[in-house]
Protein backbone atom coordinates (compact mmCIF):
# COMPACT_ATOMS: atom_id res chain seq x y z
CA UNK A 1 0.00 0.00 0.00
CA UNK A 2 2.93 2.58 0.88
CA UNK A 3 4.63 0.96 -2.12
CA UNK A 4 1.55 1.99 -4.30
CA UNK A 5 1.34 5.77 -2.30
CA UNK A 6 5.01 6.28 -2.96
CA UNK A 7 4.68 5.41 -6.76
CA UNK A 8 1.67 8.00 -7.05
CA UNK A 9 3.65 10.83 -5.56
CA UNK A 10 6.11 10.67 -7.75
CA UNK A 11 4.66 11.02 -11.01
CA UNK A 12 4.12 15.29 -10.55
CA UNK A 13 7.19 15.81 -9.76
CA UNK A 14 8.67 13.51 -12.44
CA UNK A 15 5.93 15.92 -15.20
CA UNK A 16 7.48 19.25 -13.05
CA UNK A 17 11.40 18.08 -14.03
CA UNK A 18 10.37 17.00 -17.52
CA UNK A 19 8.82 20.47 -18.16
CA UNK A 20 11.66 22.27 -16.48
CA UNK A 21 14.62 20.17 -16.93
CA UNK A 22 14.08 18.14 -20.40
CA UNK A 23 11.46 20.83 -22.46
CA UNK A 24 12.59 23.98 -20.89
CA UNK A 25 16.25 23.16 -22.23
CA UNK A 26 15.53 21.04 -25.24
CA UNK A 27 17.02 17.91 -23.85
CA UNK A 28 15.04 14.85 -25.34
CA UNK A 29 17.52 12.31 -23.76
CA UNK A 30 16.51 13.54 -20.53
CA UNK A 31 12.66 13.72 -20.86
CA UNK A 32 13.19 9.90 -22.50
CA UNK A 33 14.72 8.86 -18.90
CA UNK A 34 12.18 10.85 -16.64
CA UNK A 35 9.47 9.57 -18.78
CA UNK A 36 11.14 5.74 -18.84
CA UNK A 37 10.65 6.15 -14.73
CA UNK A 38 7.06 7.66 -14.77
CA UNK A 39 6.17 4.69 -16.81
CA UNK A 40 8.27 2.28 -14.00
CA UNK A 41 6.28 3.82 -11.37
CA UNK A 42 2.97 3.40 -12.96
CA UNK A 43 3.92 0.00 -13.60
CA UNK A 44 4.99 -0.49 -9.90
CA UNK A 45 2.12 1.23 -8.49
CA UNK A 46 -0.42 -0.93 -10.24
CA UNK A 47 1.15 -4.08 -9.02
CA UNK A 48 1.23 -2.68 -5.86
CA UNK A 49 -2.64 -1.75 -5.99
CA UNK A 50 -3.42 -5.32 -7.37
CA UNK A 51 -1.88 -6.90 -4.45
CA UNK A 52 -3.35 -4.72 -1.95
CA UNK A 53 -6.78 -5.22 -3.81
CA UNK A 54 -6.52 -8.98 -3.61
CA UNK A 55 -5.61 -9.63 -0.13
CA UNK A 56 -7.95 -6.72 0.98
CA UNK A 57 -11.09 -8.95 -1.07
CA UNK A 58 -9.65 -12.02 0.92
CA UNK A 59 -9.81 -10.82 4.12
CA UNK A 60 -13.12 -9.04 3.76
CA UNK A 61 -14.25 -12.74 2.27
CA UNK A 62 -13.17 -14.40 5.34
CA UNK A 63 -14.38 -11.80 7.69
CA UNK A 64 -17.82 -12.28 6.13
CA UNK A 65 -17.74 -15.98 6.19
CA UNK A 66 -16.61 -15.86 10.09
CA UNK A 67 -18.83 -13.38 11.28
CA UNK A 68 -21.85 -15.59 9.66
CA UNK A 69 -21.35 -18.65 10.92
CA UNK A 70 -20.55 -17.18 14.44
CA UNK A 71 -23.79 -15.18 13.97
CA UNK A 72 -25.94 -18.26 13.21
CA UNK A 73 -24.62 -20.46 16.24
CA UNK A 74 -25.16 -17.43 18.51
CA UNK A 75 -28.64 -16.97 17.61
CA UNK A 76 -29.12 -20.74 17.63
CA UNK A 77 -27.84 -21.16 21.06
CA UNK A 78 -29.88 -18.64 22.74
CA UNK A 79 -31.95 -19.62 25.30
CA UNK A 80 -33.59 -16.17 26.87
CA UNK A 81 -37.18 -15.84 25.75
CA UNK A 82 -37.50 -12.72 23.84
CA UNK A 83 -34.33 -13.19 21.33
CA UNK A 84 -33.67 -11.07 18.64
CA UNK A 85 -36.53 -11.22 16.13
CA UNK A 86 -35.55 -14.05 12.86
CA UNK A 87 -36.22 -11.56 10.45
CA UNK A 88 -33.70 -9.15 11.99
CA UNK A 89 -31.35 -11.70 12.55
CA UNK A 90 -31.41 -11.97 8.79
CA UNK A 91 -30.63 -8.79 7.94
CA UNK A 92 -27.89 -8.38 10.36
CA UNK A 93 -26.33 -12.09 9.11
CA UNK A 94 -26.67 -10.60 5.82
CA UNK A 95 -26.88 -7.39 4.98
CA UNK A 96 -24.96 -5.95 7.86
CA UNK A 97 -22.52 -8.26 7.43
CA UNK A 98 -22.06 -7.22 3.61
CA UNK A 99 -21.48 -3.76 5.13
CA UNK A 100 -18.75 -4.76 7.64
CA UNK A 101 -16.79 -6.73 4.51
CA UNK A 102 -17.20 -3.46 2.39
CA UNK A 103 -15.90 -1.22 4.80
CA UNK A 104 -12.76 -4.12 5.03
CA UNK A 105 -12.71 -3.87 1.26
CA UNK A 106 -12.60 -0.18 1.60
CA UNK A 107 -10.02 0.36 4.67
CA UNK A 108 -7.44 -2.36 3.36
CA UNK A 109 -8.18 -0.40 -0.06
CA UNK A 110 -7.81 2.86 1.03
CA UNK A 111 -8.27 3.39 4.70
CA UNK A 112 -3.69 3.95 4.82
CA UNK A 113 -3.71 4.89 0.95
CA UNK A 114 -6.28 7.58 0.88
CA UNK A 115 -4.67 9.82 4.19
CA UNK A 116 -1.26 8.48 3.44
CA UNK A 117 -1.71 9.90 -0.56
CA UNK A 118 -4.01 13.18 0.86
CA UNK A 119 -0.97 13.70 3.25
CA UNK A 120 1.63 12.86 0.58
CA UNK A 121 0.22 15.37 -1.60
CA UNK A 122 0.19 18.25 0.81
CA UNK A 123 3.74 17.51 1.86
CA UNK A 124 4.53 16.94 -1.65
CA UNK A 125 3.68 20.07 -3.04
CA UNK A 126 4.48 22.10 -0.22
CA UNK A 127 7.94 20.99 -1.03
CA UNK A 128 7.88 21.60 -4.72
CA UNK A 129 5.89 25.07 -4.89
CA UNK A 130 5.98 26.65 -0.99
CA UNK A 131 4.84 29.93 -2.90
CA UNK A 132 1.22 28.27 -3.59
CA UNK A 133 0.90 26.46 -0.07
CA UNK A 134 -1.51 28.83 1.30
CA UNK A 135 -4.52 27.55 -1.49
CA UNK A 136 -4.30 24.02 0.46
CA UNK A 137 -4.02 25.76 4.01
CA UNK A 138 -7.10 27.54 3.87
CA UNK A 139 -8.79 24.80 1.82
CA UNK A 140 -8.10 21.40 4.30
CA UNK A 141 -9.63 22.60 7.26
CA UNK A 142 -13.26 23.87 5.39
CA UNK A 143 -13.39 20.34 3.93
CA UNK A 144 -12.69 18.43 6.97
CA UNK A 145 -15.08 19.96 9.04
CA UNK A 146 -17.41 19.80 6.39
CA UNK A 147 -16.72 16.27 6.07
CA UNK A 148 -17.27 15.77 9.91
CA UNK A 149 -20.63 17.37 9.73
CA UNK A 150 -21.48 14.99 7.11
CA UNK A 151 -21.04 11.99 9.02
CA UNK A 152 -22.55 12.92 12.54
CA UNK A 153 -25.78 13.56 9.74
CA UNK A 154 -25.49 10.08 8.43
CA UNK A 155 -25.30 7.83 11.13
CA UNK A 156 -28.54 8.02 12.33
CA UNK A 157 -29.93 7.78 9.49
CA UNK A 158 -28.20 4.72 8.22
CA UNK A 159 -29.09 3.28 11.54
CA UNK A 160 -32.92 4.27 10.63
CA UNK A 161 -32.22 2.57 7.25
CA UNK A 162 -31.36 -0.47 8.34
CA UNK A 163 -34.84 -0.92 10.20
CA UNK A 164 -36.36 -0.69 7.68
CA UNK A 165 -34.31 -2.89 5.52
CA UNK A 166 -35.53 -5.40 8.72
CA UNK A 167 -39.20 -4.68 8.47
CA UNK A 168 -39.59 -4.64 4.44
CA UNK A 169 -37.36 -8.79 5.86
CA UNK A 170 -40.31 -9.44 8.31
CA UNK A 171 -42.93 -8.72 6.23
CA UNK A 172 -41.49 -10.48 3.13
CA UNK A 173 -40.92 -13.58 5.38
CA UNK A 174 -44.26 -13.67 6.66
CA UNK A 175 -45.86 -13.35 2.89
CA UNK A 176 -43.92 -15.73 1.90
CA UNK A 177 -44.68 -18.36 4.73
CA UNK A 178 -47.95 -17.40 4.68
CA UNK A 179 -47.99 -17.77 1.08
CA UNK A 180 -51.65 -20.50 1.46
CA UNK A 181 -53.24 -18.74 4.27
CA UNK A 182 -53.24 -15.25 2.07
CA UNK A 183 -54.21 -16.84 -1.47
CA UNK A 184 -57.09 -18.97 1.35
CA UNK A 185 -58.26 -15.70 1.86
CA UNK A 186 -58.22 -13.82 -1.21
CA UNK A 187 -55.22 -11.06 0.85
CA UNK A 188 -53.16 -11.00 -2.19
CA UNK A 189 -53.91 -7.13 -2.77
CA UNK A 190 -54.11 -6.28 0.73
CA UNK A 191 -50.46 -8.16 1.55
CA UNK A 192 -49.28 -6.58 -1.44
CA UNK A 193 -50.34 -3.13 -0.03
CA UNK A 194 -49.03 -3.37 2.92
CA UNK A 195 -45.32 -4.30 1.89
CA UNK A 196 -45.26 -2.06 -1.30
CA UNK A 197 -46.07 1.17 2.00
CA UNK A 198 -43.01 -0.78 3.85
CA UNK A 199 -40.96 -1.28 0.73
CA UNK A 200 -41.51 3.20 -0.02
CA UNK A 201 -40.58 3.95 3.82
CA UNK A 202 -37.09 1.69 2.38
CA UNK A 203 -36.95 3.66 -0.28
CA UNK A 204 -37.68 7.17 1.46
CA UNK A 205 -35.16 6.46 4.31
CA UNK A 206 -32.43 5.01 1.76
CA UNK A 207 -33.08 8.27 -0.24
CA UNK A 208 -32.36 10.44 2.76
CA UNK A 209 -29.28 8.39 4.07
CA UNK A 210 -27.67 8.58 0.39
CA UNK A 211 -28.90 12.38 -0.07
CA UNK A 212 -26.89 13.21 3.23
CA UNK A 213 -23.32 12.00 2.03
CA UNK A 214 -24.16 12.14 -2.02
CA UNK A 215 -23.39 16.18 -1.66
CA UNK A 216 -20.17 15.74 -0.07
CA UNK A 217 -18.34 14.42 -3.66
CA UNK A 218 -19.11 17.57 -5.74
CA UNK A 219 -18.54 19.66 -2.65
CA UNK A 220 -14.94 18.65 -2.71
CA UNK A 221 -14.41 18.61 -6.12
CA UNK A 222 -15.98 22.42 -6.54
CA UNK A 223 -13.62 23.58 -3.64
CA UNK A 224 -10.76 22.03 -5.15
CA UNK A 225 -11.18 22.95 -8.77
CA UNK A 226 -11.30 26.48 -7.27
CA UNK A 227 -8.20 25.75 -5.53
CA UNK A 228 -6.81 25.14 -9.15
CA UNK A 229 -8.27 27.80 -10.97
CA UNK A 230 -6.39 30.03 -7.80
CA UNK A 231 -3.18 28.29 -8.39
CA UNK A 232 -3.28 28.70 -12.00
CA UNK A 233 -3.73 32.43 -12.21
CA UNK A 234 -1.88 33.14 -9.20
CA UNK A 235 0.70 30.91 -10.55
CA UNK A 236 0.79 32.11 -13.63
CA UNK A 237 1.55 35.39 -12.41
CA UNK A 238 4.09 34.48 -10.33
CA UNK A 239 6.09 32.71 -13.32
CA UNK A 240 5.71 35.58 -15.57
CA UNK A 241 7.37 37.73 -12.76
CA UNK A 242 9.67 34.34 -12.92
CA UNK A 243 9.46 33.55 -9.04
CA UNK A 244 8.23 29.65 -9.96
CA UNK A 245 8.79 27.63 -13.08
CA UNK A 246 5.77 26.35 -15.48
CA UNK A 247 6.67 23.12 -13.70
CA UNK A 248 6.29 23.48 -10.69
CA UNK A 249 2.66 25.00 -11.49
CA UNK A 250 2.00 22.36 -13.27
CA UNK A 251 3.26 19.92 -10.60
CA UNK A 252 1.17 21.84 -7.65
CA UNK A 253 -2.08 21.19 -10.03
CA UNK A 254 -1.54 17.82 -10.32
CA UNK A 255 -0.95 17.37 -6.72
CA UNK A 256 -3.89 19.18 -5.92
CA UNK A 257 -5.39 16.67 -8.34
CA UNK A 258 -3.85 13.39 -6.60
CA UNK A 259 -4.83 15.47 -3.51
CA UNK A 260 -8.68 15.62 -4.49
CA UNK A 261 -8.83 12.11 -5.62
CA UNK A 262 -7.68 10.89 -2.12
CA UNK A 263 -10.42 13.24 -0.79
CA UNK A 264 -12.76 11.19 -2.48
CA UNK A 265 -11.66 8.49 -2.01
CA UNK A 266 -11.81 9.14 2.14
CA UNK A 267 -15.14 10.71 1.47
CA UNK A 268 -16.34 6.89 0.20
CA UNK A 269 -14.58 5.60 3.33
CA UNK A 270 -16.43 7.62 5.67
CA UNK A 271 -19.65 6.86 3.78
CA UNK A 272 -18.87 3.01 4.27
CA UNK A 273 -17.71 3.82 8.14
CA UNK A 274 -21.06 5.29 8.88
CA UNK A 275 -22.95 2.63 7.32
CA UNK A 276 -20.42 -0.48 9.13
CA UNK A 277 -20.96 1.29 12.66
CA UNK A 278 -24.55 0.64 12.29
CA UNK A 279 -24.05 -2.53 11.12
CA UNK A 280 -21.30 -3.07 13.44
CA UNK A 281 -23.83 -1.72 16.65
CA UNK A 282 -26.26 -4.24 15.22
CA UNK A 283 -23.90 -7.35 14.45
CA UNK A 284 -22.55 -6.63 18.28
CA UNK A 285 -25.80 -7.06 19.40
CA UNK A 286 -26.14 -10.65 18.35
CA UNK A 287 -22.84 -11.53 19.96
CA UNK A 288 -24.16 -9.71 22.84
CA UNK A 289 -26.56 -12.16 23.54
CA UNK A 290 -23.81 -15.00 23.52
CA UNK A 291 -22.65 -13.56 26.95
CA UNK A 292 -25.72 -14.54 28.46
CA UNK A 293 -25.18 -17.78 27.38
CA UNK A 294 -22.09 -18.77 29.82
CA UNK A 295 -23.78 -20.83 31.91
CA UNK A 296 -21.72 -22.30 34.48
CA UNK A 297 -22.25 -26.07 33.92
CA UNK A 298 -21.15 -28.38 36.73
CA UNK A 299 -21.59 -31.75 35.25
CA UNK A 300 -21.09 -33.22 31.96
CA UNK A 301 -22.27 -36.28 33.42
CA UNK A 302 -25.41 -38.10 32.55
CA UNK A 303 -27.81 -39.18 34.98
CA UNK A 304 -28.77 -42.12 35.50
CA UNK A 305 -32.15 -42.02 36.88
CA UNK A 306 -35.02 -40.59 34.89
CA UNK A 307 -37.18 -39.40 37.45
CA UNK A 308 -38.11 -35.84 36.53
CA UNK A 309 -39.32 -33.05 39.12
CA UNK A 310 -40.48 -29.67 39.14
CA UNK A 311 -40.25 -27.81 42.10
CA UNK A 312 -42.19 -24.36 42.37
CA UNK A 313 -41.10 -23.21 39.20
CA UNK A 314 -42.23 -19.69 37.76
CA UNK A 315 -41.40 -18.62 34.01
CA UNK A 316 -42.76 -15.88 31.78
CA UNK A 317 -41.88 -14.83 28.56
CA UNK A 318 -41.76 -11.41 29.43
CA UNK A 319 -40.67 -10.64 33.57
CA UNK A 320 -43.94 -9.29 34.38
CA UNK A 321 -46.74 -12.19 32.82
CA UNK A 322 -45.74 -15.38 34.20
CA UNK A 323 -47.42 -17.94 32.07
CA UNK A 324 -46.42 -20.94 34.74
CA UNK A 325 -47.22 -20.38 38.02
CA UNK A 326 -45.72 -22.64 41.07
CA UNK A 327 -45.42 -25.47 39.19
CA UNK A 328 -44.61 -28.65 41.03
CA UNK A 329 -44.98 -32.49 40.82
CA UNK A 330 -42.89 -35.28 40.76
CA UNK A 331 -42.81 -38.14 37.89
CA UNK A 332 -40.83 -41.05 39.09
CA UNK A 333 -38.72 -43.03 36.37
CA UNK A 334 -40.73 -45.45 34.10
CA UNK A 335 -44.18 -43.62 34.58
CA UNK A 336 -46.39 -42.05 32.47
CA UNK A 337 -47.26 -38.22 32.90
CA UNK A 338 -50.41 -37.14 31.01
CA UNK A 339 -51.07 -33.32 30.52
CA UNK A 340 -54.05 -31.89 29.36
CA UNK A 341 -55.57 -28.08 29.95
CA UNK A 342 -56.85 -25.29 27.68
CA UNK A 343 -55.13 -23.81 24.99
CA UNK A 344 -52.61 -21.36 25.86
CA UNK A 345 -52.16 -23.12 29.34
CA UNK A 346 -48.14 -23.05 29.57
CA UNK A 347 -48.40 -27.15 28.97
CA UNK A 348 -45.43 -26.27 25.85
CA UNK A 349 -43.77 -23.64 27.44
CA UNK A 350 -43.55 -26.53 30.34
CA UNK A 351 -41.87 -28.83 28.47
CA UNK A 352 -39.39 -25.83 26.48
CA UNK A 353 -38.60 -25.34 30.59
CA UNK A 354 -37.46 -28.86 30.82
CA UNK A 355 -35.71 -29.18 27.96
CA UNK A 356 -33.68 -25.99 28.89
CA UNK A 357 -34.92 -24.15 25.62
CA UNK A 358 -35.15 -21.13 27.87
CA UNK A 359 -33.41 -20.68 31.64
CA UNK A 360 -34.78 -17.69 32.80
CA UNK A 361 -37.33 -19.29 35.49
CA UNK A 362 -37.32 -19.28 39.24
CA UNK A 363 -37.75 -22.82 41.17
CA UNK A 364 -35.69 -25.97 39.99
CA UNK A 365 -36.18 -28.64 37.48
CA UNK A 366 -34.60 -31.98 37.87
CA UNK A 367 -34.02 -34.87 35.81
CA UNK A 368 -32.68 -37.76 37.89
CA UNK A 369 -32.31 -36.11 40.92
CA UNK A 370 -29.84 -33.80 39.10
CA UNK A 371 -30.93 -30.22 38.18
CA UNK A 372 -30.74 -29.62 34.79
CA UNK A 373 -28.85 -26.07 35.23
CA UNK A 374 -26.22 -27.86 36.30
CA UNK A 375 -26.16 -30.66 33.19
CA UNK A 376 -24.78 -29.74 29.81
CA UNK A 377 -27.11 -29.12 27.52
CA UNK A 378 -25.65 -32.05 25.53
CA UNK A 379 -26.20 -34.04 28.61
CA UNK A 380 -30.13 -32.99 29.24
CA UNK A 381 -30.67 -34.14 25.23
CA UNK A 382 -29.16 -37.49 26.24
CA UNK A 383 -31.99 -37.41 28.77
CA UNK A 384 -34.97 -36.62 26.79
CA UNK A 385 -36.41 -36.11 23.23
CA UNK A 386 -39.28 -34.19 22.46
CA UNK A 387 -41.70 -34.51 19.72
CA UNK A 388 -42.31 -31.14 18.95
CA UNK A 389 -45.76 -29.44 18.81
CA UNK A 390 -44.70 -27.21 15.68
CA UNK A 391 -41.45 -29.37 14.78
CA UNK A 392 -40.25 -28.69 11.44
CA UNK A 393 -38.95 -31.13 8.56
CA UNK A 394 -35.75 -29.91 7.11
CA UNK A 395 -34.81 -30.18 3.49
CA UNK A 396 -33.24 -33.09 2.84
CA UNK A 397 -34.16 -37.14 3.13
CA UNK A 398 -36.19 -39.11 5.10
CA UNK A 399 -33.09 -40.44 6.42
CA UNK A 400 -31.62 -37.14 7.13
CA UNK A 401 -34.63 -35.91 9.07
CA UNK A 402 -35.05 -39.24 10.94
CA UNK A 403 -30.95 -39.03 12.12
CA UNK A 404 -31.68 -35.77 13.82
CA UNK A 405 -30.94 -36.92 16.83
CA UNK A 406 -28.50 -39.80 16.37
CA UNK A 407 -26.21 -39.32 13.35
CA UNK A 408 -25.79 -43.57 13.50
CA UNK A 409 -28.89 -45.06 13.81
CA UNK A 410 -29.41 -48.31 11.33
CA UNK A 411 -32.21 -48.69 8.88
CA UNK A 412 -33.26 -51.00 11.49
CA UNK A 413 -33.74 -48.69 13.92
CA UNK A 414 -35.14 -46.15 11.74
CA UNK A 415 -37.22 -48.96 10.74
CA UNK A 416 -38.41 -49.70 14.51
CA UNK A 417 -39.38 -46.37 15.03
CA UNK A 418 -41.59 -45.90 11.74
CA UNK A 419 -43.15 -48.67 13.18
CA UNK A 420 -44.05 -47.56 16.28
CA UNK A 421 -44.99 -44.03 14.44
CA UNK A 422 -47.12 -45.26 12.29
CA UNK A 423 -44.64 -43.97 10.04
CA UNK A 424 -43.59 -46.97 8.10
CA UNK A 425 -46.83 -47.30 6.47
CA UNK A 426 -46.00 -44.46 3.89
CA UNK A 427 -42.13 -44.23 4.30
CA UNK A 428 -42.43 -47.46 2.61
CA UNK A 429 -44.26 -47.12 -0.21
CA UNK A 430 -41.95 -44.21 -1.24
CA UNK A 431 -39.54 -45.27 -4.33
CA UNK A 432 -36.52 -44.21 -2.36
CA UNK A 433 -37.70 -45.15 0.94
CA UNK A 434 -35.04 -43.32 3.81
CA UNK A 435 -33.62 -41.65 1.07
CA UNK A 436 -36.50 -40.16 -0.52
CA UNK A 437 -36.39 -36.39 -0.51
CA UNK A 438 -38.16 -33.84 1.75
CA UNK A 439 -38.55 -30.14 0.96
CA UNK A 440 -37.74 -27.41 2.99
CA UNK A 441 -40.46 -27.75 6.15
CA UNK A 442 -41.39 -30.65 4.62
CA UNK A 443 -44.02 -29.57 2.53
CA UNK A 444 -44.08 -32.56 0.45
CA UNK A 445 -45.73 -34.40 3.31
CA UNK A 446 -49.19 -33.88 4.64
CA UNK A 447 -49.61 -32.97 8.00
CA UNK A 448 -50.65 -35.94 9.47
CA UNK A 449 -47.23 -37.35 7.75
CA UNK A 450 -45.29 -35.04 8.90
CA UNK A 451 -46.28 -35.51 12.43
CA UNK A 452 -45.63 -38.90 12.51
CA UNK A 453 -41.97 -38.55 10.95
CA UNK A 454 -41.82 -36.32 13.74
CA UNK A 455 -42.67 -38.83 16.50
CA UNK A 456 -40.79 -41.22 14.72
CA UNK A 457 -37.63 -38.60 14.73
CA UNK A 458 -38.31 -38.68 18.40
CA UNK A 459 -38.26 -41.93 19.26
CA UNK A 460 -35.32 -43.08 16.80
CA UNK A 461 -32.65 -41.49 19.61
CA UNK A 462 -34.13 -43.96 22.13
CA UNK A 463 -33.79 -41.68 25.29
CA UNK A 464 -34.67 -42.61 28.50
CA UNK A 465 -37.76 -39.85 28.56
CA UNK A 466 -39.99 -38.92 25.56
CA UNK A 467 -42.26 -35.72 25.76
CA UNK A 468 -45.22 -35.74 23.41
CA UNK A 469 -46.52 -32.67 22.87
CA UNK A 470 -49.78 -32.66 20.97
CA UNK A 471 -47.56 -34.44 18.58
CA UNK A 472 -50.98 -36.09 16.79
CA UNK A 473 -53.29 -33.67 16.77
CA UNK A 474 -53.24 -33.76 13.00
CA UNK A 475 -53.38 -37.61 12.51
CA UNK A 476 -56.76 -39.32 12.08
CA UNK A 477 -58.03 -40.94 15.23
CA UNK A 478 -57.52 -44.64 14.21
CA UNK A 479 -53.37 -43.75 13.64
CA UNK A 480 -53.47 -41.72 16.81
CA UNK A 481 -55.23 -44.62 18.76
CA UNK A 482 -52.79 -47.04 17.17
CA UNK A 483 -49.42 -44.90 17.57
CA UNK A 484 -50.66 -44.68 21.57
CA UNK A 485 -50.92 -48.94 21.52
CA UNK A 486 -47.46 -48.88 20.01
CA UNK A 487 -46.19 -46.64 22.56
CA UNK A 488 -47.08 -48.50 25.69
CA UNK A 489 -46.17 -51.86 24.20
CA UNK A 490 -42.80 -50.34 23.56
CA UNK A 491 -42.08 -47.61 26.34
CA UNK A 492 -44.71 -49.08 29.22
CA UNK A 493 -41.42 -49.25 31.45
CA UNK A 494 -40.10 -45.85 30.06
CA UNK A 495 -40.72 -41.96 31.52
CA UNK A 496 -42.87 -41.02 28.86
CA UNK A 497 -44.80 -37.59 29.14
CA UNK A 498 -48.22 -37.22 27.07
CA UNK A 499 -49.32 -33.35 26.22
CA UNK A 500 -52.61 -33.48 24.78
CA UNK A 501 -56.14 -31.84 24.03
CA UNK A 502 -57.57 -35.64 23.98
CA UNK A 503 -58.64 -37.27 26.91
CA UNK A 504 -58.22 -40.28 25.52
CA UNK A 505 -54.46 -40.27 24.84
CA UNK A 506 -53.82 -38.91 28.36
CA UNK A 507 -56.26 -40.82 30.28
CA UNK A 508 -54.47 -44.63 30.42
CA UNK A 509 -51.36 -42.77 32.06
CA UNK A 510 -49.73 -43.49 35.46
CA UNK A 511 -50.60 -39.49 36.64
CA UNK A 512 -52.59 -36.76 35.20
CA UNK A 513 -51.68 -33.29 35.39
CA UNK A 514 -54.61 -30.63 34.58
CA UNK A 515 -52.50 -27.75 33.67
CA UNK A 516 -55.14 -23.89 33.36
CA UNK A 517 -53.95 -20.90 33.22
CA UNK A 518 -50.07 -21.82 34.27
CA UNK A 519 -51.19 -23.48 37.34
CA UNK A 520 -51.84 -27.23 38.18
CA UNK A 521 -55.27 -26.98 39.24
CA UNK A 522 -55.63 -30.50 39.48
CA UNK A 523 -53.31 -33.86 39.49
CA UNK A 524 -53.83 -37.70 40.20
CA UNK A 525 -54.96 -40.47 37.75
CA UNK A 526 -57.78 -40.44 36.03
CA UNK A 527 -60.63 -42.27 38.18
CA UNK A 528 -59.06 -39.23 40.75
CA UNK A 529 -59.51 -36.63 38.16
CA UNK A 530 -62.90 -37.61 37.39
CA UNK A 531 -63.40 -36.56 40.75
CA UNK A 532 -61.52 -34.05 41.45
CA UNK A 533 -61.38 -31.41 38.22
CA UNK A 534 -64.51 -29.86 37.09
CA UNK A 535 -62.42 -28.69 33.51
CA UNK A 536 -61.53 -32.78 33.15
CA UNK A 537 -64.58 -34.25 33.97
CA UNK A 538 -66.34 -31.55 31.38
CA UNK A 539 -63.65 -33.02 28.77
CA UNK A 540 -64.58 -36.59 29.47
CA UNK A 541 -67.80 -35.60 28.92
CA UNK A 542 -67.82 -33.77 25.82
CA UNK A 543 -65.18 -36.40 23.79
CA UNK A 544 -66.43 -39.49 25.49
CA UNK A 545 -69.72 -39.00 25.85
CA UNK A 546 -69.97 -39.20 29.68
CA UNK A 547 -70.21 -43.27 29.54
CA UNK A 548 -66.62 -44.12 29.25
CA UNK A 549 -64.72 -44.05 32.33
CA UNK A 550 -62.72 -47.07 32.54
CA UNK A 551 -59.53 -47.98 29.94
CA UNK A 552 -59.06 -50.42 27.85
CA UNK A 553 -54.86 -50.16 27.92
CA UNK A 554 -52.46 -52.22 26.85
CA UNK A 555 -49.92 -50.87 29.00
CA UNK A 556 -49.28 -53.74 32.02
CA UNK A 557 -47.22 -50.95 34.49
N1 LIG B 1 -42.16 -17.55 22.36
C1 LIG B 1 -43.12 -16.96 23.05
N2 LIG B 1 -43.04 -15.64 23.34
C2 LIG B 1 -44.00 -15.01 24.04
N3 LIG B 1 -45.10 -15.61 24.51
C3 LIG B 1 -45.26 -16.91 24.27
C4 LIG B 1 -44.27 -17.66 23.53
N4 LIG B 1 -44.69 -18.94 23.44
C5 LIG B 1 -45.87 -18.99 24.10
N5 LIG B 1 -46.21 -17.79 24.58
C6 LIG B 1 -47.39 -17.49 25.39
O1 LIG B 1 -47.38 -18.37 26.49
C7 LIG B 1 -48.66 -18.87 26.76
C8 LIG B 1 -48.60 -20.38 26.87
O2 LIG B 1 -48.23 -20.91 25.62
P1 LIG B 1 -47.98 -22.46 25.40
O3 LIG B 1 -47.50 -22.64 24.02
O4 LIG B 1 -47.13 -22.96 26.50
O5 LIG B 1 -49.46 -23.00 25.58
P2 LIG B 1 -49.99 -24.47 25.38
O6 LIG B 1 -50.61 -24.86 26.66
O7 LIG B 1 -48.93 -25.35 24.84
O8 LIG B 1 -51.12 -24.25 24.30
P3 LIG B 1 -51.60 -25.22 23.11
O9 LIG B 1 -52.46 -26.26 23.71
O10 LIG B 1 -52.37 -24.31 22.24
O11 LIG B 1 -50.39 -25.77 22.48
C9 LIG B 1 -49.58 -18.36 25.66
O12 LIG B 1 -50.38 -17.36 26.21
C10 LIG B 1 -48.67 -17.79 24.63
O13 LIG B 1 -49.21 -16.60 24.11
MG1 LIG C 1 -48.63 -26.25 23.14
Amino acid sequence: MLGEVFCDLQQPTLMSNIIDHGLAKGDMHFVIQEALWMLMFAVLGLIFGATCGTLGSYASLKMGEALRSHMLTVALVDRQPGGLEPATLITRITNDVTQMQNLVMMITRGMVRAPMLLLGGVVMSVIVCPDLAPILFVIMPILVIFMLWIVRRSIPLYTKMQQAVDTVNRVMRENLQGAKTIKAYVLEDHQLDQFNDENAQLRQTSQRAAMATVILSPVIQLLLNLGVVVALGYGGSLAISQTISDGQIIAFVNYMIQITSAMIQTVNIITAFSRAITSATRVQAVLDEESAEQLPVVTTVVPTGSDVEFDDVTFGYQQSQPILNHVSFKLPAGKWLGIIGPTGAGKSSLINLLTRSFDQYTGTIKIGGTDIQEMSLAAVHQKITVALQDSLLFSGTVRSNLTYGAKAATDVGLAAANQVAVADEFVDRLPANYDAPVEQAGKNFSGGQRQRLNISRAIVPKRDILVMDDATSAVDQTTNAEIKTRLEQTRSDQTTVIISQRVTNVMDCDQIIVLEDGQITAHGSHAELLKQSDFYRQLVQTQLGGGRHGHASTRTS
